[in-house]
């Protein structure tokens, strides 16, 4: 245990660093160590994994000192930020900064930081396809990690592009739902374009590939997917796999998506309007061949449904959305 490398992992007890932390503590001769961090180790997340073997240690993205503690004597980083837990792009900064400068204090060899692409590249000032969130983005949570990436100058970085969780389908609710007439419907805005998606599990693991493979990553941006699929193949898949049907997209515009008001409407309206109109420089970002080679286990839509259908059924339910 001694000599192994300690991965200190933010985001531990979530989707994208729990993935990385089982994945981990799964390959127990792999040479690394597990340190996870959260804000509450009583927690029941923090409490699994210390039963593998992790180290659990308290620090908080707010507190630029707790997180020099922890990651003090650590090989690793990996560093995710929850947008979704304030809707802010600028605490996602701040939070990224902090991360960066403790880790460049902690002399960490290797860090991995959780990014996504600037939308605002693809588009002119004056381009009034979508409006500007927050003032000054058009998908904060990705412009804001993308404007992060900057504070990962001076430290050895690998820049991880991920992409969307098929997991959403359940975790976000946003699964077909059944209707009255008995069909299942879902609305994106995402004509048929195909949408670069993955297990949120296999971003972790590929991020172990990442660490497992060292420096020759440092300094270098992969962008990951399991596969890009349109809403049509998705739904086609959803029909066999889940053994219900029909399953109808609705390809709504971008406008109607956002004045659906529930929270975070529009900043997912102009997600999915980016991922539409700029589908093929998504898609160029993100390499399935290099993901497959970091994480060999790296699931497919149908492998995955086929793990996740006691998951994914339910949230057909239009209980499920309530
Ligand atoms: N959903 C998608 O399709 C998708 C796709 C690509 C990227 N992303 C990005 O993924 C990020 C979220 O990652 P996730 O899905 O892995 O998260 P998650 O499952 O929602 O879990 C959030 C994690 O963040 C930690 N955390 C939040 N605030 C913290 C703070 N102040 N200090 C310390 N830890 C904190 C939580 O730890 P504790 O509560 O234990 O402290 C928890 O482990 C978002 O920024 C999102 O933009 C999402």
């Amino acid at each position: 245990m001694a000599d192994k490398k300690i991965i200190a992992i933010t985001g531990a007890t979530g989707a994208q660093g729990g993935g990385l932390a089982r994945a981990i503590l799964a390959d127990p001769n792999g040479g690394f160590a597990v340190r996870a961090i959260t804000r509450d180790p009583s927690k029941d997340k923090a409490q699994a994994l210390a039963a593998k073997g992790a180290e659990v240690v308290k620090a908080d993205l707010d507190d630029v000192e707790s997180l020099k503690k922890a990651f003090a004597g650590a090989h690793g980083v990996y560093a995710v930020t929850n947008f979704w837990e304030h809707f802010s792009a600028e605490k996602e900064k701040a939070q990224a900064k902090n991360i960066a400068e403790a880790a460049k204090a902690a002399g960490v060899a290797h860090v991995i930081w959780s990014t996504l692409e600037d939308t605002r590249s693809f588009m002119a000032p004056d381009d009034k396809r979508m409006p500007f969130l927050q003032e000054k983005y058009r998908v904060p949570h990705f412009d804001a990690k993308a404007e992060a990436n900057a504070f990962f100058k001076d430290v050895p970085t690998t820049f991880l592009v991920t992409s969307f969780y098929w997991d959403n389908l359940f975790m976000f609710g946003l699964a077909p739902k059944k209707g009255e007439d008995g069909s299942y419907s879902w609305a994106f805005p995402m004509g048929n374009e195909k949408l670069a998606g993955i297990a949120a599990e296999d971003i972790g693991r590929t991020a172990y590939g990442v660490f497992k493979a060292g420096q020759s990553y440092v300094g270098k941006t992969v962008g990951i997917m399991g596969e890009a699929l349109t809403i049509d193949e998705m739904s086609r898949k959803i029909e066999k796999g889940l053994g219900i049907s029909p399953v109808k997209y609705n390809a709504v515009e971008a406008d109607v998506y956002r004045s659906w008001g529930f929270p975070g409407a529009d900043e997912m309206g102009n997600m999915f309007q980016a991922d539409r109109d700029f589908a093929k420089q998504m898609l160029a970002n993100r390499n399935l061949d290099e993901a497959k080679k970091l994480n060999p286990q790296l699931q497919s839509f149908d492998q995955w449904l086929a793990a996740n259908k006691d998951k994914v059924l339910p949230a057909t339910q239009p209980a499920a959305t309530a």
